[in-house]
């Protein structure tokens, strides 16, 4: 049983009835379509719960999630814990700056010692590609990846979905622009996949600076042209110069320079439909990729919604990996 009440859908998907078959969460690439729409059905029955007057219950008691960060998170880290709280489940975050991580530890025999207190999840944010892939062989704990280097971020594009969904009520057929550093973006890879899983058509808009060398097997369209690759969209999604990933040659790259050919503004946006919405993952770089005037412009943006959804899609995902249900035991 569930303990959000459906009280209404933004969008049909199967009957939850069906089995979510995944033991981990580690990236967008290995859901199927019926996989994101069972997530997104369930989030959306969170969000009404999440502004309720009550927003917590008992679907998780007993249960022990760690927050394992080894990289600086506000909102992931928050939204995990809160979602993880509002299911009734017991959280630990583990403060990696002060943990044996600096006594040498390696990253295994670190995931190894948490997970021998009997734990149920972790959730994981890493600097390296595949650190929770190459952990969730180990553990008994159900492994919920929160950002591995340039690879995935999959609870992010699953929230900016159930963001989209609610301001366009589908999916398919949109034509959605990532703009900016996209090369080094976890969020644009996750959210090119998601998309394109479910039908839209998404335009990857960025300097040749930050060529897309991580995007080669997807389905995109790529330009360096904000007004051609903002034409007709009805999503556009900014991205922060992910400085910490890049290499020394991309270091050089001036802010300025940057802000005056790609930073998302009200004149640059009206090359996308009349109705389009503007979406950030956060942190922004208020004044490099978006203006302040666009990022709070009630009308257009939707970046704290997507933070408002960000804890209703990690319910969902907690639910559905640790209620008890009949989980697969593949990835
Ligand atoms: C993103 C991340 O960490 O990948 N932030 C987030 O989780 N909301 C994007 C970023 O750091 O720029």
């Amino acid at each position: 049983m569930l303990c959000a009440t459906p009280s209404y859908h933004y969008y049909h998907v199967p009957p939850m009835s069906s089995v979510f078959a995944h033991r981990h969460l580690l990236d967008i690439e290995r859901l199927s379509k019926a996989d994101i729409e069972a997530i997104l059905d369930l989030a959306a029955r969170y969000a009404a719960q999440n502004r309720s007057a009550n927003k917590t219950c008992d679907r998780l008691k007993g249960k022990a999630i760690i927050n394992l960060f080894f990289e600086d998170s506000t909102r992931t880290r928050a939204s995990f814990e809160l979602a993880a709280k509002r299911l009734g489940a017991d959280t630990v975050n583990i403060p990696v700056e002060t943990s044996s991580i600096k006594k040498g530890e390696t990253l295994l025999d670190t995931v190894l010692t948490l997970d021998a207190m009997q734990i149920d999840g972790i959730v994981m944010r890493h600097n390296e590609d595949g650190a929770p892939h190459f952990v969730a062989p180990h553990v008994k704990a159900h492994i919920i990846n929160a950002g591995d280097g340039k690879n995935e971020h999959p609870t992010q594009a699953l929230l900016d979905a159930l963001t989209i969904l609610r301001h366009k009520k589908k999916i398919d057929g949109l034509t959605v622009a990532i703009c900016g550093d996209v090369a080094h973006s976890r969020v644009a890879r996750s959210n090119a996949v998601l998309l394109a899983k479910l039908g839209a058509k998404v335009r990857l808009v960025a300097p040749p600076v930050f060529a897309l060398p991580n995007f080669g097997n997807l389905n995109v369209e790529c330009s360096d042209d904000m007004q051609k690759g903002l034409a007709g969209a009805d999503v556009v999604m900014a991205l922060r110069i992910q400085r910490e990933r890049i290499g020394a040659s991309e270091q050089k790259i001036d802010t300025d320079d940057y802000a005056r050919a790609y930073r998302l503004d009200h004149t640059r946006i009206g090359a996308a439909k009349p109705d389009a919405i503007v979406m950030h993952p956060g942190p922004a770089n208020r004044g490099v990729e978006i203006t302040d005037e666009l990022a709070d412009d009630p009308e257009r943006s939707v970046i704290r919604e997507q933070v408002e959804m960000g804890v209703a899609v990690r319910m969902a995902v907690l639910d559905l990996l640790l209620s008890g249900q009949e989980n697969g035991h593949g990835a």
